[in-house]
């Protein structure tokens, strides 16, 4: 009997990842969401940020941060040298908005993570971005796996791997908004990624 199997991300080249995305049931984030955030820019980009997961304007546009903790992201990237849909791909956790029982965002949980991972592992694997930026404690800790007990503090300063490429990881934007005084702390830490991406050397 053949037994219908959904195939794994692990081989899918772009397009075919796109829709995976666009159709995905794989977790119950699915049922409430108006749009998937597959991401955006450039699929050979050399820098690649990871956020969250799609909020209420992300969710109604389909394009990751794209409210006011978006405009201070692409300032970021601006200061940078980096352009949004361009030379940095900007993509999140999960793909698909949690919201609580009221309709307000929230992060997502470990389950929906899990369910959710596979798809930017494979983005990561067909953009080979040089560095990875992790914005935020969602982010950082999803893919570093720890605890949600570790604090973004903790982990800043540092450069971490994963899928064998550097990660640092850094506050997000949504945060530094309301913590405008920890602006400095991110600068030092986009400093940390250019020299990382400098001595990656290419
Ligand atoms: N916050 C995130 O982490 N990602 C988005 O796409 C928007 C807001």
């Amino acid at each position: 009997v053949a037994v219908p199997t959904m195939a794994s991300p692990q081989a899918m080249d772009w397009l075919q990842l796109q829709q995976a995305v666009a159709g995905c049931t794989a977790c119950g984030l699915c049922h409430g969401r108006k749009n998937t955030v597959f991401g955006v820019g450039d699929n050979k980009a050399k820098w690649l940020f990871i956020g969250e997961g799609p909020g209420r304007n992300e969710d109604i546009q389909g394009e990751p941060f794209v409210g006011p903790a978006g405009k201070l992201l692409d300032n970021i990237l601006l200061a940078m040298g980096l352009k949004r849909g361009e030379n940095a791909y900007i993509a999140n956790i999960v793909k698909c908005r949690p919201t609580d029982g009221t309709g307000r965002d929230r992060p997502p949980s470990p389950e929906e993570v899990a369910a959710c991972l596979p798809y930017l592992q494979r983005q990561i694997e067909l953009i080979q971005p040089t560095v990875l930026v992790a914005l935020g404690k969602t982010a950082a800790l999803s893919l570093l796996g720890l605890d949600a007990a570790t604090p973004v503090s903790k982990l800043r300063g540092s450069v971490h791997r994963y899928a064998d490429r550097p990660l640092i990881v850094t506050y997000h934007p949504a945060y530094l908004l309301r913590q405008l005084g920890d602006k400095g702390k991110v600068w030092a830490d986009l400093s940390l990624a250019m020299s990382t991406y400098a001595q990656a050397g290419d």
